[in-house]
């Protein structure tokens, strides 16, 4: 039997998967059902004091391509490969009175699965940072394993919540502080892909105490125009604003974006997120310093908590030790980070040699020419 367990942040893992903040642990019974399915943890869907309250219409759509031509669209139809999710849905929309005595619940049901707490408050003054402090602590008080904290949700109106907190260096060393001085669980700070260069607010979230950085966040972006309509495909009353792109059209980038990550910071504890689906999936994610990972979307569209994801996860993972057994591979750990030093700047990587190369003037463009009629 292969060792699917880990310790991350001083937390022991049944196993390194986890369903990240959304809506598959949006309630008390989907986060039971999760922990039945296998998960090693879950994060719930963020917890906030202040009012929640969603557009008035669908809140995610999944884009699809199809197989035989370059079409791509969030109308349901046959024969499609999923190319993303975008959402537009804000945190919970249920109060903290009513996530506590669950959190409880869940804990005391399954004492051995990591729960961890996804937070949001604001940022702009002392009462909002007292905030993070309460809905640290009631969390804590329950039993949560950890905290993350929620530094990237793309399409808050507030200029001092979400992403708008996570582009912010200094905000984002302050909240994760002002969290570090209350909590006595490791606190997860959760970054929002969509700035220049994730390293400097990841250094400012490790300045602020952190144990652990998550990512990725959706991607900031918007849905397409229906040509026939020239409606946007996910409106209302023909309006759209800014939402986040997830799924697998955002595992190459938010590999990019955690290779930087894992290099700046090779010593820490990296969760990653972002188009995760299958056991290869993750691996990337491990092979670049990623202790743990968590899915999202894959598992919104499985049972709404992914239980043939999780099933799969664990079988990759268990296929994996065995088959690399004789390389003394134990556990995940043992592979962690194995690829982070294999990701170099372009002029390091070897060019053709003078016998192979012809100055760029043997063959044109990358399509075979037309055919004459
Ligand atoms: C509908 C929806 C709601 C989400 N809500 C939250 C949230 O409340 N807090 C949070 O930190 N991330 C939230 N996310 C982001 C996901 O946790 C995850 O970071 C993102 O979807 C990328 O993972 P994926 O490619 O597996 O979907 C949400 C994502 C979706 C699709």
């Amino acid at each position: 039997m292969a060792d699917l367990t880990t310790t991350f942040t001083g937390l022991r893992f049944r196993n390194p998967f986890l369903l990240s903040s959304a809506p598959p642990t949006e309630s008390e019974s989907n986060i039971l059902r999760a922990f039945e399915a296998g998960w090693g943890g879950v994060v719930t869907k963020t917890i906030g004091l202040h009012p929640v309250v969603n557009v008035a219409g669908p809140k995610t759509k999944f884009l699809r391509a199809d197989a035989d031509s370059p079409h791509i669209s969030m109308k349901k139809r046959t024969a499609t490969a999923l190319h993303s999710s975008w959402n537009w849905e804000l945190i919970s929309d249920k109060t903290l009175d009513w996530w506590v005595p669950r959190l409880g619940r869940i804990k005391k049901a399954f004492p051995d699965h990591v729960l961890v707490a996804s937070i949001m408050a604001g940022s702009g003054n002392d009462t909002e940072l007292r905030h993070w402090q309460q809905l640290a602590t009631a969390c804590q008080e329950q039993g949560c394993d950890a905290l993350e904290l929620n530094l990237s949700c793309p399409h808050m109106d507030r200029p001092d919540m979400g992403s708008n907190v996570g582009k912010d260096k200094e905000l984002v060393s302050i909240v994760t502080q002002v969290v570090k001085q209350v909590s006595k669980i490791p606190v997860w700070a959760k970054l929002t892909p969509s700035t220049t260069d994730i390293v400097v607010e990841a250094r400012g979230a490790f300045l602020g105490g952190a144990d652990a950085i998550t990512s990725s966040n959706t991607f900031t972006s918007l849905p397409l125009i229906d040509a026939e309509t020239l409606e946007f495909e996910i409106n209302v009353d023909g309006f759209v604003s800014t939402g986040g792109l997830g799924g697998p059209a955002i595992l190459p980038l938010s590999l990019a974006k955690m290779s930087q990550l894992t290099q700046a910071f090779p010593d820490k504890a990296f969760s990653g997120i972002g188009g995760i689906s299958t056991f290869e999936h993750a691996l990337s994610y491990f092979l670049l310093g990623c202790g743990t990972v968590q899915v999202c979307t894959a598992a919104m569209l499985d049972h709404a908590i992914g239980p043939n994801v999780i099933r799969e996860l664990n079988a990759g993972l268990a296929r994996f030790l065995d088959q690399n057994a004789g390389k003394g591979w134990k556990r995940i750990d043992d592979v962690v980070g194995l690829r982070r030093d294999r990701v170099v700047a372009q002029s390091r990587i070897r060019r053709p040699t003078e016998k192979d190369y012809h100055g760029g003037f043997e063959a044109e463009g990358y399509a075979p020419a037309e055919e004459k009629v």
